[in-house]
């Protein structure tokens, strides 16, 4: 009985040691996984919706407006621009990767992409549409109808459809192959020294707790300002918002750090203007801890090797307008 339990923990030991060659078991955070495209049809007219900036009243702001594909799924600004020049309440997190995120917005009030989608095409501050309204600029357009057809087996067009296929279309939009995910997968040659010692600090000091999985983040809620309080002007409550609990003001969706590199500025307020502000501020407020200068160029090191392959597609040709289209009104 005895000898057999040992023999069955050893036999455990062994396996786990074999799985460990190939992918490190025992990471905090694991490689991502190539998109795996079950509807093709569906991926290329969410696409096409995706560019298309005839979903917003203007006719001239798309999601990509926003989450720019070229920067890494962001507008790289504090917060964004919406219609007529608003300024936005916060900053656009990259779509990259959120199919990766347990809901979606920095306060988690969509549960998921499609949720997601419906929500920019209809807020004033952003692209200042209706569900209505968009639906009715691509019925008008025979072509989009054909597209609706192959993607859903009938040309009916509803917001609906409309927001599966975006959705559909952002699940591809996810980055393998980043150097980490290399040294994950056994290339110990893929970092050098400086990266690998910020690795071992960002899981040492505590960060990987919070951001952990595929993504780096997008696994939990959890306060930002945890030893110290953050300072900001922005009236934005986090959580709060979603659960009406003053227990979760300033408790944010941990965001994921896949392509940091790519998406500044930081923080739900875009107040960090560097990776190197955002990492001090980190240990400072959720750790409390000052790293120092070699500390931190350490932690930003490892952070720039989790920049992926950026999605790679040919840039979607979207179809005219013709004379019943709904005429867009910027001004
Ligand atoms: C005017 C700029 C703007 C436009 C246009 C825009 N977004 Fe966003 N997007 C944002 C901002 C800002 C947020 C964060 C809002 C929040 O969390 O309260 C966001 C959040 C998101 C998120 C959540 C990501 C996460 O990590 O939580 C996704 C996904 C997304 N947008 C997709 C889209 C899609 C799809 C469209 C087009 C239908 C779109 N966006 C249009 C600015 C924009
Ligand atoms: C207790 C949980 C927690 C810990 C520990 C933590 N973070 Fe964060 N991190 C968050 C949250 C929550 C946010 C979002 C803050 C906000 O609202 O802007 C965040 C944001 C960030 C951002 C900005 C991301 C963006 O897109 O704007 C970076 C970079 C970051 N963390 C790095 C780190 C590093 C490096 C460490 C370790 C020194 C760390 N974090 C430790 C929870 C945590």
């Amino acid at each position: 009985m005895k000898i057999g339990t040992l023999l069955a923990t050893s036999l455990l030991s062994i396996s786990t040691a074999v799985t460990s060659i190939s992918v490190s078991a025992n990471e905090p955070i694991q490689p991502i996984k190539a998109a795996t495209i079950k509807n093709a049809e569906m991926v290329e007219l969410g696409k096409m919706l995706f560019f298309d900036p005839r979903l917003s009243k203007s006719g001239f702001i798309s999601c990509n407006s926003c989450h720019n594909l070229s920067m890494g799924g962001t507008d790289n600004i504090p917060t964004s621009i919406g219609h007529a020049w608003q300024q936005g309440p916060i900053n656009a997190p990259t779509v990259l990767n959120a199919s990766m995120n347990l809901a979606q917005f920095w306060d988690g009030r969509a549960k998921d992409l499609k949720e997601q989608a419906g929500g920019p095409i209809a807020n004033p501050g952003e692209m200042a549409s209706t569900h209505k309204a968009a639906v009715e600029v691509l019925q008008s357009i025979p072509q989009y109808r054909t597209y609706f057809q192959h993607a859903f087996g009938s040309d009916q067009v509803d917001i609906d459809r409309v927001t599966t296929a975006i959705a559909a279309f952002e699940e591809t939009l996810v980055t393998p192959g980043s150097r980490f995910d290399k040294w994950l997968e056994g290339d110990k040659k893929a970092l050098n020294q400086q990266e690998l010692d910020g690795y071992e600090l960002f899981k040492s000091s505590g960060c990987s707790g919070c951001h952990n999985g595929p993504a780096v983040g997008g696994t939990l809620y959890q306060k930002f300002g945890i030893y110290h309080p953050y300072q900001t002007t922005s009236k934005v409550e986090g959580r709060k918002a979603v659960t009406g609990k003053n227990t979760d003001l300033n408790v944010f969706k941990v965001p994921t750090l896949r392509n940091i590199e790519l998406t500044y500025p930081y923080f739900h307020d875009g107040a960090a203007a560097t990776l190197e502000d955002a990492v001090k501020t980190m240990g400072k407020l959720q750790l409390d801890r000052d790293f120092d200068k070699k500390e931190t160029d350490s932690i930003v090191a490892f952070l720039k090797t989790l920049t992926g392959e950026q999605p790679n597609f040919k840039l979607p040709i979207l179809p005219p307008s013709n004379n019943s289209t709904p005429k867009p009104a910027p001004f």
